[in-house]
């Protein structure tokens, strides 16, 4: 556990290559980001034959187990970019947006570094509401009615024309606090004000939004122009507590083989969402080369987008990319050079994944409580938020832990994670215990 990159000069030199070495030598692969996602993500390139070697920026204490951690941030883009020629690396992969939003993509390939990931431009799909909005508006992709406002009165005069509740949205990074759900005049005001009189979040517009309602669930689908490879449909859980009570937070749980979505709900939000939103992107000359993640809606009057994210989601990932049959390494290289792929095959079976989180989170929590029974679990175990010291794991985020195991049906992969959750014993980890509830509804 724990291992360290070799330095420079540790390295072997490979002097001027006569014939293409590259073809068959091992891949070199490094993985931007330190999440779970990230490890589902190592955790499958690690199953590629392709792949020799793995590092991960900054990593966490289980990549480490799997991959060479490097201790650089996932926005350093000058040290990121350094280091992939520095350590000869094939094929970059980048977990975060900020990373993404920090130009990460462009500068990797001027310096002619194979990079998967969107362009900072193109990464406005998820950075930008208005942008995603206007870009939905003009392809006729199905989303909320919505207008966008400078001007506090203005903004606050649209959300009385409309019923409520109204949901007013920052129109920029914010944290994860800039989305609103006003119930009442005196909730918007407040929101509004905050949003544009005060700036609490910057200078940005606000974009106020129609509120919908019906079950969640998230469309990742790997996008390389027009061509829209999709993934397994998942649901992340939100909120903190069970029966989806508590504050909102990075996400609890998520599970593989929604039982709500039928087989034509899929293939409408295939064709008219996520190949529609490809299809603009690249009309308006921001084609797509990484992940597009649709967090869409199942309302009365059909399927709509909720948001577009331009990166793999988290836990999402952590239960989707298991099922995967064909070579991660594949996928990502042929879409980072913009290569036709064959279309990704998945397992047919369904996953579910449980996270363990700091007591108090969203809000305040402590650090560094050992972690004890890891190796006892008989699932994948992915980390969020650890580290190591002495050989010992303990807690070192808001997220810890996230437990995935695979099952016959969604009760028989609930039984099998939670009896590995069981195992696990740390005094200041908490997590739902009815992840996939939705399932079991009568
Ligand atoms: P967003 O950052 O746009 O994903 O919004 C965060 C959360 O707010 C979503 O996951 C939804 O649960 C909720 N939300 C956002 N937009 C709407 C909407 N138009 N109607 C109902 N809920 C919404
Ligand atoms: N699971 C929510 C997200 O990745 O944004």
């Amino acid at each position: 556990m724990g291992l360290v990159y070799p330095l420079p000069s540790q390295q072997s030199s490979v002097g001027v290559r006569e014939i293409n070495l590259e073809d068959c030598l091992g891949k070199t692969v490094l993985v931007i980001g330190s999440g779970g996602r990230e490890h589902a993500i190592v955790d499958a390139l690690s199953r590629s034959p392709q792949v020799e070697k793995i590092y991960c920026a900054p990593g966490n204490a289980g990549i480490g187990e799997l991959a060479f951690n490097v201790p650089l941030k996932d926005t350093d883009v000058e040290g990121l970019k350094a280091f992939a020629q520095e350590h000869e690396v094939d094929l970059t992969v980048v977990g975060p947006e900020a990373a993404l939003a920090a130009g990460i993509v462009d500068a990797f390939r001027e310096a002619g570094l194979k990079i998967f990931g969107h362009t900072q431009a193109a990464t406005a799909i998820e950075s930008s509401k208005e942008f995603a909005k206007e870009l939905m508006e003009s392809a006729g992709i199905p989303t909320a009615a919505y207008r966008s406002f400078s001007d506090f009165d203005d903004a606050l005069a649209y959300v009385l024309s409309r019923p409520f509740p109204a949901v007013l949205k920052y129109d920029g990074l914010a944290a994860g606090k800039g989305v609103v759900i006003a119930q009442n005049e005196s909730e918007a005001h407040d929101a509004l004000s905050d949003m544009l009189l005060d700036h609490t979040f910057g200078k940005g517009r606000v974009v106020v939004e129609d509120f919908l309602t019906g079950p969640e669930f998230s469309f990742l689908c790997f996008v390389d122009g027009e061509r829209v490879y999709p993934m397994p449909l998942s649901q992340d859980h939100k909120r903190a507590f069970d029966g989806d009570k508590g504050p909102n937070t990075g996400g609890m749980g998520a599970y593989t083989g929604l039982p709500f979505i039928t087989d034509e709900d899929r293939a409408f939000a295939y064709k008219e969402i996520m190949c529609k939103a490809a299809a603009a992107m690249c009309a308006k000359g921001l084609p797509l080369s990484g992940v597009l993640y649709g967090g869409l809606m199942k309302t009365p009057q059909g399927i709509k987008v909720i948001e577009f994210n331009a990166r793999f989601g988290d836990p999402e990932t952590e239960v989707v990319l298991p099922l995967l049959k064909s070579d991660i390494y594949d996928i990502f290289e042929g879409v980072a050079t913009g290569k036709p792929v064959a279309e990704p095959v998945w397992s047919e079976g369904v996953t579910l994944g449980v996270v363990l989180a700091s007591k108090g989170y969203p809000g305040h929590y402590e650090k560094g409580y050992e972690i004890a029974g890891l190796d006892q679990v008989e699932a994948k175990v992915y980390h969020m938020g650890t580290s190591v010291r002495d050989g010992k794991v303990s807690t070192s985020g808001g997220r810890v832990l996230m437990v995935v195991s695979g099952g016959t049906d969604l009760s028989d992969a609930r039984d099998r994670v939670y009896a590995e959750v069981g195992k696990i014993s740390c005094e200041n980890l908490f997590y739902r215990k009815d992840i996939a509830h939705i399932a079991f509804e009568k």
